[in-house]
C-alpha cells in the first residue's frame, strides 16, 4: 500500500470510493444513492469554484478567526526536558474547537444545495455546537443527534446548541454514545434527505463525507506550515505532529499538507483513547489491532467482537469514544506514513494536569490525549525535535468530569 505524492489524500481513492482497495467505500442503502451522488457532483464543482473558495475562506478568516494561535511550550519544554513543545491552538477558533471547519463548509454547501434544513451526529458536542453556529450564521433549520451518556457528560456544549436554535434530539438505543448518535443521524437522513443535508461530525462515513470534512479541516494545516516556515525559515529536519484520533478529522487536518514529507522529517503520529487501565474496553480501533469491518457506511478498522458485532466501547473522552476510524487513518497506518498510539483516561487527566500547570492553555480531554504522548517523547529526544501538538478543543466542555475526577477545574 503505498502513498501517492503530490495529490490530497482525500482524493487517494479508486472509483468504487476505496482508499488502498479496501477502506472507505459507500455502504449505503438504495434510497441514499441518488443524493449521496448529487452531493458529490455538487461538492466536485465548488471545489473548483474560484468564487466559493473565496467565499470559504472568507468566513474562516472573518467568522471562524484564522489563522489560530501557533505558540511555543516554553514551560513544559523545560519541565520535559527533551525535545522542544510547541502547540497549534486550534481551540482559539470560533466555539472551541476544530469541528468548526466542517460545519461551516457543509452549511456553505447546503445553501448552493437550496435546502433548508440540516442534520447531524455529535459525541463531545463540538460537532453540534458548530453546526449549531453554522446554521444560525446561514440561515439553517438544524438538528443535533446525540448519545444520552454523552448529553449527561457535556453539558455546556448541549446549552450552546440549544442557545443556537437548534434542536437536541437524545439517543438512547446501545451505548447511548457518538457511535448511535450517527446511526440515527443517518437512520433520520434516509427518510429526509429530499430536504434536509446531513453533515457527518468527522472523516468517517461515505466517502463524500470523508471527503468534505478532511478538505475543510485541511486548514489547519495549510495554517501551521506557513507558521512554521514563518517561525523557523524551513521545515525542522526532525518534526513531530501529535494528535489525538476519534473518528479522525482533527488528525487529517493537521497532517495533510505534510504528508509528501519523508516520514523520517515529519513523523506523525496519531493518539487513541485506551480507555481506562483497569478496563478491558477501549476505543482504539488502529493502535489495539482492530480487524476490518463496516460501519457507517464504510469499511475501517472497527472494535468489534469475534462475531462481527460492534464492541462497546469506553473513554472519559466522548469525542473519542467511537469503535470505528477514517479509512484514510486505516491507509495511512498499512501504508506506514503514520504511527498510532493510545493514552489511557488517567494519562491523557494527568497530562491535563501537567499541561495546565506550566501553561495557560486549557486542552480539552481529547488532544490532553495527545499531549500524554508527547509528555512520554519528548525527554527522551534532543533538543533540536520539534513536537507540536493539536490543542484542538478547549476542556471548558470537560468542567464537570475535571472538576469529579481532579477535584477541579
Ligand atoms: C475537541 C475534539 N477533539 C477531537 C475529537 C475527535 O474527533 P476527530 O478525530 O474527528 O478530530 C473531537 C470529537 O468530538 C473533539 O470534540
Amino acid at each position: 500500500m503505498k502513498i501517492k505524492k503530490g495529490i490530497p489524500l482525500i482524493d487517494q481513492h479508486d472509483k468504487n470510493g476505496f482508499w488502498g482497495g479496501k477502506f472507505g467505500g459507500n455502504f449505503i442503502p438504495e434510497t441514499l444513492k441518488k443524493p449521496v451522488e448529487d452531493l458529490n457532483i455538487l461538492f466536485e464543482k465548488l471545489r473548483k469554484d474560484k468564487r466559493f473558495i473565496k467565499e470559504r475562506d472568507y468566513y474562516f478568516k472573518n467568522w471562524v478567526g484564522a489563522p489560530t494561535p501557533f505558540i511555543k511550550l516554553e514551560n513544559l519544554t523545560s519541565h520535559l526536558g527533551g525535545a522542544q513543545v510547541w502547540a497549534k491552538v486550534v481551540s482559539e477558533a470560533n466555539g472551541g474547537a476544530h469541528k468548526i471547519y466542517n460545519a461551516t463548509v457543509h452549511c456553505l454547501i447546503t445553501k448552493r444545495a437550496g435546502k433548508k434544513y440540516i442534520v447531524g451526529d455529535t459525541g463531545a458536542g463540538y460537532a453540534g455546537k458548530m453546526l449549531s453556529m453554522a446554521a444560525k450564521k446561514f440561515g439553517l433549520k438544524c438538528k443535533i443527534f446525540m448519545g444520552a451518556k454523552d448529553i449527561k457528560r457535556q453539558k455546556p456544549n448541549c446549552d450552546a446548541m440549544r442557545k443556537n436554535g437548534a434542536e437536541i434530539v437524545p439517543v438512547h438505543s446501545g451505548s447511548q454514545t457518538l457511535v448511535d448518535a450517527v446511526s440515527e443521524c443517518m437512520r433520520y437522513w434516509v427518510a429526509n434527505c429530499d430536504s434536509t443535508a446531513m453533515c457527518v461530525g468527522s472523516t468517517v462515513g461515505p466517502n463524500i463525507f470523508v471527503k468534505i470534512c478532511g478538505w475543510s479541516t485541511a486548514q489547519i494545516s495549510r495554517e501551521l506550515l506557513q507558521q512554521i516556515k514563518n517561525e523557523f525559515g524551513e521545515i525542522p529536519s526532525k518534526l513531530k505532529l501529535i494528535n489525538c484520533v476519534g473518528g479522525g478529522s482533527s488528525a487529517y487536518g493537521f497532517w495533510s499538507e505534510f504528508m509528501d514529507y519523508k516520514k523520517k522529517q515529519v513523523e506523525m503520529i496519531g493518539v487513541e483513547a485506551a480507555g481506562p487501565k483497569k478496563s478491558k474496553l477501549h476505543a482504539a480501533p488502529l493502535s489495539k489491532g482492530s480487524k476490518l469491518g463496516v460501519l457507517h457506511g464504510a469499511a475501517s478498522y472497527v472494535c468489534q467482537n469475534s462475531d462481527g458485532q460492534i464492541k462497546e466501547t469506553e473513554s472519559i473522552s466522548a469525542g473519542l469514544d467511537y469503535p470505528g476510524v477514517s479509512p484514510m487513518h486505516c491507509f495511512l497506518k498499512d501504508a506506514g506514513r503514520a504511527r498510532y498510539s493510545s493514552a489511557t483516561d488517567e494519562e491523557a487527566l494527568e497530562a491535563y494536569k501537567l499541561v495546565t500547570k506550566y501553561e495557560n492553555l486549557n486542552p480539552s480531554l481529547e488532544p490532553s490525549h495527545a499531549f500524554a504522548e508527547a509528555i512520554k517523547i519528548a525527554p527522551k529526544l534532543s533538543n533540536d525535535t520539534v513536537i507540536i501538538v493539536n490543542s484542538c478543543g478547549d476542556a471548558q466542555k470537560d468542567r464537570d468530569i475535571l472538576r469529579k475526577r481532579l477535584g477541579k477545574y
